[in-house]
């Protein structure tokens, strides 16, 4: 219902105390932000109405909105690169409108044209430019979030609705940089299932992650992997998606293989560009590319026959992040790497073909010029 919504109409109030930039080496993730946002109301009665950017400030919301209650709320994570030449690209963010829309639907809440948020947020990023850091490894995070603004403790589809988008300069993920982490698969909790919103980008999907996060670092490993049923699928480590490179037990055939998007994976923008990396750069050299289920037993066989090459999370904030080891029943699958290595050569390989294209050193139609 109403107007969608309209680039055209964009108020620009610049901010009059502008922050002092942060040396990006001592950046944290996801702990500063720029001087502005972009925001866009949304009512039942009138559609969407002007964008506007405006100075980065709080919220003001009564206690009784629906978003604080009944968790309507849902998010996308990109990155604004800045190439050799100082122009500013944006990686697939037709990927992320696309999914951002499916997000909101699911929850009752608005969609949008997504060419005209992309066009926003080109606005947005090239004023926050000096925010971005022209280094490897560095970008410029974007939080587009959509909320439920009515107010009321009923349960109905929001009568009004924000979406808005901040921005925070960002460097490695991982404070210790790019490491192989160690994993401990959960036997007691399942962070998605058929039929529910696992492959939706929700916030409620993401605070039950942090107790089994929080058990497994305190028995000294970084992250947990999720299994699924009592096959024990191996589904998402942590808040990324997964990927493990085999070697076929009778032909010796190179596979990379991740989970298939059956409802309960995250369509993960990182694990579309690998998978289709892959499907371009590997499998000319013999590699076969497969989005099927797979089980923990089975990464455990090939790590005893040694035949699991490597292991790595995929997702926007790390982009890949090497797997040392998996805790398992009681023991350690161990993930291809020598007691030395930070990363096998498929894992950096793959971080090198994705850092071309984002940076721009490679031109490619996922790259977006602001
Ligand atoms: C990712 O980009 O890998 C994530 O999902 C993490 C993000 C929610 C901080």
């Amino acid at each position: 219902p109403g107007i969608d919504i309209d680039p055209s109409k964009l108020i620009i109030e610049e901010t009059k105390t502008p922050g002092k930039l942060q040396n990006p080496e001592e950046l944290v993730f996801g702990k500063t932000f720029t001087d502005h946002m972009l925001t866009i109301e949304w009512t039942q009665k009138d559609g969407w109405l002007n964008p506007q950017i405006k100075p980065y400030q709080n919220l003001s919301l009564d206690p009784a909105t629906c978003v604080f209650h009944y968790a309507f709320e849902c998010f996308e994570g990109m990155k604004a690169y800045k190439d050799a030449k100082g122009q500013i690209r944006l990686f697939r963010p037709d990927k992320n409108m696309a999914r951002f829309n499916k997000s909101a639907a699911r929850i009752a809440l608005p969609t949008f044209d997504p060419q005209a948020v992309i066009d926003l947020i080109a606005r947005f990023v090239k004023l926050e430019s000096r925010f971005i850091p022209e280094k490897r490894g560095y970008s410029l995070y974007l939080r587009p979030t959509m909320i439920g603004t009515q107010k009321t403790l009923g349960i109905s589809p929001p009568g009004s609705a924000l979406l808005y988008v901040i921005a925070s300069p960002v460097g490695p993920y991982y404070p210790t940089g790019f490491k192989a982490v160690s994993l401990e698969a959960t036997d007691y909790a399942v962070r998605a299932w058929p039929g529910g919103v696992g492959d939706k980008k929700l916030g409620a999907n993401y605070a039950p992650c942090i107790v089994p996060q929080k058990e497994a670092m305190s028995r000294g490993f970084q992250q947990n992997l999720w299994l699924f049923g009592e096959e024990e699928y191996v589904t998402e480590v942590g808040t990324m998606n997964f990927f493990v490179a085999f070697k076929d037990k009778k032909t010796g055939q190179k596979e990379l293989v991740t989970a298939p998007l059956d409802g309960t994976i995250l369509e993960g923008v990182t694990r579309d560009s690998v998978l289709s990396l892959a499907r371009e750069k590997l499998v000319p050299e013999g590699w076969k590319i497969s989005e099927r289920k797979f089980t923990m037993k089975e990464m455990d066989e090939a790590a005893q026959e040694g035949r699991l090459i490597e292991a790595f999370g995929a997702g926007t904030a790390a982009i890949v992040s090497p797997v040392r080891h998996i805790s398992w029943k009681g023991k350690l699958v161990h993930c291809g790497l020598k007691d030395h290595e930070e990363t096998g050569e498929l894992t950096m390989r793959v971080k090198n073909w994705m850092e071309a294209r984002q940076y721009g050193d490679e031109e490619h139609e996922w790259s977006y010029i602001c």
